[in-house]
């Protein structure tokens, strides 16, 4: 495919209402495609077709002379004055988002799995191309299918990897680093092997929801995007008291068994980016972790 058709979208571009225009320019300041440029001290939209639909030119002008097809700019509560939480409540929050690993049987609602996608859509992305797709799994039957093909994919992996012609194959199209962390693996996936034959699920910890966000291959955008709305997920939920799980031995999976690709329905070009389970905690955190101090090279 051309380059040109790849980045071909359907965007609205902006339209300028010119008796409510005061012409403070700030349209074209914030506009990071060229669309708009000033003429007459008014703004004029000279390359509507580079438009990305970020819908900053809408959001800033102070005086509602921007209007744009298919957008509605919504009124800011406190009109863009003040952030919505104050630094210490979103200190808090970050630090006590913990990874759960236990979860009641408890359904998530649908609503409830709505408001959680929902917080998705307002990450950033590259280009603007909100380009994250779903895939939601809520029906025990299927995530123990899923389930089940994963673990069929790493019990075929490591299988190969024990042996030499397997580990020369591997170290080759994966290079050495991983053939060495698949080795080191080995005696962990065996413990996790065990507790599974008892029962237990130690890739979704028996979560009742599974996400998985996936987009187009070719944008180097895709892993940032997807990552970013489901980490804004993450937040939603703990907010809402429910947990999640990233899960990157599915991620792996996906992307590299054309049969679990399919079966989830996940287009040929796109890529398996970010995966979670999510569900009600069986379980609190009284503790904050500790982590390590950013690793900074001021210059
Ligand atoms: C990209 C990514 C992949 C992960 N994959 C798994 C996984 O497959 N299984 C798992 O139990 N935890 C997984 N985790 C959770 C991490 O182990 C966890 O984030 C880390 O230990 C820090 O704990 P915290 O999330 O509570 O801060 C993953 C996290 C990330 C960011």
């Amino acid at each position: 495919m051309e380059e040109g058709k790849l980045m071909k979208r359907e965007v609205n571009p902006p339209r300028v209402i010119e008796n409510k225009c005061i012409g403070c320019e700030q349209c074209v300041a914030v506009c990071p495609s060229f669309v708009l440029e000033m003429a007459d001290e008014k703004p004029k939209v000279l390359r509507g077709e580079w438009c990305i639909g970020c819908g900053h030119c809408g959001a800033v002008c102070p005086s509602e002379a921007i209007l744009q097809t298919g957008m509605n700019f919504e009124i800011h509560p406190r009109k863009g004055e003040a952030p919505a939480t104050s630094p210490e409540v979103l200190d808090l929050l970050i630090r006590e988002r913990r990874s759960v690993r236990n979860y009641t049987a408890d359904p998530v609602p649908e609503q409830i799995l709505k408001k959680i996608l929902d917080a998705g859509r307002y990450g950033p992305t590259g280009t603007n191309s909100q380009n994250v797709h779903y895939v939601v799994l809520t029906s025990p039957d299927q995530i123990e299918k899923l389930r089940k093909m994963t673990i069929r994919f790493y019990e075929k992996l490591f299988s190969r990897a024990r042996g030499w012609f397997g580990s020369l194959f591997l170290s080759l199209v994966a290079g050495k680093k991983t053939v060495e962390y698949l080795h080191e693996s080995l005696p962990k996936m065996m413990v996790a092997r065990k507790a599974m034959n008892r029962g237990q699920d130690r890739l979704f910890y028996h979560a009742p929801v599974v996400i998985i966000a996936h987009a187009e291959s070719w944008d180097t955008s895709s892993s940032f995007n997807c990552s970013v709305a489901l980490y804004n997920c993450s937040l939603m939920a703990h907010t809402l008291g429910l947990g999640c799980c990233f899960n990157g031995f599915l991620v792996n999976a996906v992307n590299h068994s054309r049969k679990i690709k399919r079966w989830l329905s996940i287009p040929a070009d796109h890529r398996c980016c970010s995966a979670m389970g999510l569900g009600y905690p069986n379980m609190k955190y009284p503790r904050l972790v500790p982590r390590h101090l950013p690793k900074v090279k001021w210059r």
